[in-house]
């Protein structure tokens, strides 16, 4: 089980700083929030970040993409520093092909479930994937409360992995915080999404990180 600070409600004008603190902290990896004000109506950021990220901090990298033309930037964030993308399947004609895409450009790669995505959708492609994020809140902003009904959208997908013994991450992304990280590990996540429960103005991320672990007994520090 890992914890995977996103940013988006970080201080972008200390960002080497807080990523330092938060690596510090015990977080297992980046999620960053691509945002392109098309699939969503924020813009954040795109590879300039991501590659700020990159060398800030050693930690891997995954960008969770909420654009409109995903494989369109799949070069430049492999080459700004990232090991893995992710795309919503809604924003792509082609949801087959794409994952080769990401490969040729050298990431991992994983597809997102909005809230009106079934699992059955990316049943046929989870061999070619090295992760699925099931969104628990409607994508486009940090700090919202968690819906916890898509939970079972990770039970799905936990027996579906394990029935197929594959090597495919199920993250969970929206919402989560202290009092609810063990549902969603119950559940069957390998991977907690923490953005606001990581940056917020009353703890700093190291003691934000470890109320996480706390609330989850210890579970899964990185090796
Ligand atoms: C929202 C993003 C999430 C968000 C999580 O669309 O995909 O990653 O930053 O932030 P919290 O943990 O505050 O919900
Ligand atoms: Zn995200």
């Amino acid at each position: 089980m890992r914890i995977a600070p996103s940013i988006l409600t970080a201080d972008f004008g200390r960002l080497a700083e807080v990523a330092q603190a938060a690596e510090e902290g015990g977080a297992d990896l980046w999620h960053l929030d691509m945002m392109d004000g098309h699939y969503v109506p924020q813009l954040t950021f795109g590879p300039p970040i991501v590659e700020a990220i990159s060398r800030a901090s050693s930690l891997p990298i995954e960008v969770h993409m909420m654009v409109a033309n995903p494989a369109g930037h799949f070069e430049a964030l492999a080459a700004a520093g990232a090991q893995r993308v992710v795309f919503h399947v809604e924003t792509v004609t082609d949801v087959a092909s794409t994952p080769d895409l990401a490969r040729a450009a050298g990431c991992e790669v994983g597809v997102a479930l909005s809230p009106g995505i079934e699992v059955a959708t990316i049943e046929p492609l989870l061999a070619s994937l090295d992760e699925v994020i099931v969104m628990l809140i409607v994508p486009g902003k940090g700090g919202q409360a968690m819906q916890p009904e898509y939970l079972s959208k990770v039970r799905e997908l936990r027996s579906l992995v394990d029935a197929a013994g594959l090597d495919v991450a199920i993250e969970v992304d929206g919402g989560v915080k202290a009092h609810n990280a063990v549902d969603c590990v119950a559940a069957g996540a390998d991977v907690l999404v923490a953005g606001s429960a990581v940056f917020n103005p009353d703890q700093s991320p190291q003691e934000a990180l470890a109320a996480l672990r706390l609330a989850l007994g210890g579970l899964g520090p990185r090796s």
